[in-house]
């Protein structure tokens, strides 16, 4: 017995848009359908909806299917989120959001929130007159020949639900649920979306970062940096620093800011000759100089 949460109990008893739109030819109003999976498979959806030609907005939604509780209760669920949207908003609303808006679905189901994802797509693209067959998703190599799903159709639903199993994917889009052949495919689609993922998070954060600190650059000579934002930028400068002494046996600590005074510990091997005491000291200065203030001077203490 499927652990289902109370909302797709009420949606599966008592669902919601359940039928047909009769298109009686309204001006203004077009009537459409987008239809997927088979009945031979075991899951079929098709959404019927009725647009205003003008504003591009879903006036409403209907839904047949045929299929298991969650089905049901997915169909019933995305009908209720796209109405009033425009088509273009409705196209955005992933499974997640389905599946959110039954209070969760069991995993092995989640490929009822997906179909009914692909449902609206395909009612969506046959109303502005797109060919199923253009429609990026179904381009690329097919993986799954025991139940036709693509590898884009694959990295997608891996991304959006951040899938990282084979078997996560069978229950989202089935692949691999039938003789199992194509499941090395499926963990190298998966291994290859994570790279990407982890790449593309890399290039995120050093992207922010570098706006970041153009952004303090600004700030900088546009007004005073404050004695906080002085503290802060000398103490990433001397944290830059820091694995290069302690790699020589050394280490810089800060201890105190006093106007434009840097004043610096010099501990173990840095401090331990008056030659090398004042290179290092040059050697911070400088960077301090170019990093935070050009009229900053560092004077090594002694710890008491
Ligand atoms: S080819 Fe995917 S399960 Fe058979």
């Amino acid at each position: 017995m499927w652990d289902y949460t109370d909302k797709v109990l009420d949606l599966f008893y008592n669902p919601k848009n359940q039928g047909t739109i009769v298109d009686t030819n309204e001006p203004g109003i077009a009537v459409v359908f987008g239809e997927v999976g088979s009945i031979a498979c075991g899951d079929a959806l098709r959404l019927h909806l009725k647009i205003d030609i003008t504003s591009d907005k879903i006036l409403d939604a209907r839904f047949q299917t045929f299929g298991c509780t969650s089905a049901i209760a997915s169909s019933s669920a995305l009908t209720e989120l796209i109405k009033d949207l425009t088509l273009d908003e409705a196209l955005k609303i992933t499974n997640q959001e389905i599946a959110d808006y039954l209070g969760g679905l069991p995993e092995a189901k989640m490929h009822c929130s997906v179909m009914g994802q692909e449902a609206l797509e395909a009612a969506i693209y046959n109303y502005r007159g797109i060919k199923v067959e253009q429609h990026e998703e179904d381009e690329g190599t097919l993986i799954c020949t025991c139940f036709s799903v693509s590898e884009n159709k694959i990295r997608r639903v891996a991304i959006e639900n951040n899938l990282t199993t084979a078997e996560q994917v069978t229950s989202y889009v089935k692949a691999g649920g039938g003789c199992s052949a194509c499941l090395a495919a499926i963990e190298d689609i998966l291994t290859a979306v994570q790279q990407e993922t982890t790449a593309t998070s890399k290039r995120l954060a050093t992207e922010i970062a570098m706006a970041q600190e153009k952004a303090l650059d600004r700030d900088r000579t546009v007004k005073p940096l404050t004695t906080v934002q002085k503290i802060t930028l000398i103490q990433r400068v001397l944290e830059e620093v820091r694995p290069l002494l302690l790699a020589d046996g050394g280490d810089v600590e800060l201890y105190d800011v006093d106007g434009n005074t840097v004043k610096v510990l010099l501990k173990g091997a840095c401090g331990s000759c008056s030659s090398s005491t004042a290179t290092l000291k040059s050697a911070i200065e400088a960077r301090l100089q170019e990093q935070v203030l050009p009229t900053l001077v560092v004077e090594a203490v002694e710890a008491i």
